[in-house]
């Protein structure tokens, strides 16, 4: 019976945690990012994909694109969202091909 309880517990905790951690793809459309970016084509902004080709193999190419969303430099906006979901929007981005 313990064991049990035990299991539920855990079952309960992992369901929790899928239901927070939104991914990259959700987050780049829960915040507007879409309107003016397109994994393939360019619209009022560049494509992922080209933004992923021109930041391919340069090292901090993560960093580097956090802080401009973050401060509103080399983007006409400044992105708010946290830490976390910047890193997994930013992933997304330089995965896109
Ligand atoms: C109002 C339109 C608009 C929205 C909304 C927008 N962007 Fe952009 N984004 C642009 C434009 C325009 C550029 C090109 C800026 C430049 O090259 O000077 C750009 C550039 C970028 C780049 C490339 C930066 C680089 O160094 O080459 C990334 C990455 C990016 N945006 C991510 C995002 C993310 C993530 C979101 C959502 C949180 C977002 N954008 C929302 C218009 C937008």
């Amino acid at each position: 019976m313990k064991s049990l309880a035990l299991a539920s517990i855990v079952a309960g905790l992992l369901f929790t945690g899928a239901a927070y951690a939104q991914s990259g793809d959700d987050l780049l459309k829960s915040k507007g990012c879409l309107g003016c970016h397109d994994m393939q084509t360019k619209k009022v902004g560049p494509a992922y994909k080209d933004v992923a080709a021109k930041y391919k193999g340069k090292s901090g190419a993560e960093a580097t694109i956090i802080g401009e969303l973050k401060e509103g430099k080399g983007h006409p906006m400044k992105v708010s969202a946290s830490d976390a979901e910047l890193k997994s929007m930013v992933e997304r981005v330089l995965a896109a091909k």
